[in-house]
């Protein structure tokens, strides 16, 4: 079975978005989900990125689709010709996963990332395929609209890995830090 990673951050209530859009500017934090999901070992590869309708189109236009990364968008009603032609639609979560599990994208994807949002990262964190969720939580409250699910009781932090900034962050006077919780197997 394909498993995924979620990478998110969210402020102090968990607020995630804002009429469509990041409530927040952190350069720094934009780079570290850009080099997170596009890590690899194997240079033939590349990773594919989940994300649902709104996401994709809260990206602005010059950044989307995300570089170097297979783009998946979720949607019931979008077409093909909605969205580049180098991004794939899928219709459902598990729709998307069972595309990438065929034999023509097996060959291609290393690691495949959940991008959010909100009910994208809610099926995702129940799903047995999940295996890490990347959080950066951010020290400060921010006006949102849109907020992160609760995290499943099935979760536990673990030691962060070598490629993420251990400790407190600082960029524009907001304090941010950089945690990896990981899915207990039953
Ligand atoms: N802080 C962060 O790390 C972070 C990460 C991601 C997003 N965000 C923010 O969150 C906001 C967008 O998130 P959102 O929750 O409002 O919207 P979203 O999940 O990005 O998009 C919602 C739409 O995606 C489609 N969709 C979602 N789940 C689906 C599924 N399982 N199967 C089929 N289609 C599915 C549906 O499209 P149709 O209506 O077309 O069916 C749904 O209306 C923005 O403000 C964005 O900036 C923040």
């Amino acid at each position: 079975m394909l498993k995924y990673n979620l990478i998110v951050a969210v402020c102090e209530d968990f607020g995630i978005g804002f009429k469509g859009e990041l409530p927040w500017q952190l350069k720094s934090e934009l780079k570290y989900f850009s080099r997170t999901t596009k890590l690899i070992r194997n240079p033939a590869k590349r990773n594919a990125v989940i994300m649902g309708r709104k996401t994709f189109f809260g990206v602005p236009a010059s950044k989307r689709p995300l570089a170097e990364r297979l783009n998946i968008v979720l949607s019931t009603t979008l077409s093909a010709e909605d969205l580049p032609k180098d991004v794939l639609l899928c219709r459902s979560l598990d729709k998307a996963m069972q595309t990438l599990e065929a034999a023509e994208w097996r060959k291609t994807i290393e690691n495949v990332w959940i991008v959010g949002g909100s009910r994208v990262y809610e099926e995702a964190l129940a799903s047995p395929r999940c295996h890490r969720l990347y959080l950066t939580k951010i020290q400060e409250r921010f006006k949102c609209d849109t907020f992160f699910p609760n995290i499943p009781e099935d979760f536990c932090e673990i030691p962060i890995d070598d490629e993420t900034p251990k400790g407190k962050q600082e960029e524009n006077g907001i304090k941010y830090e950089y945690k990896i919780l990981e899915k207990i197997l039953k």
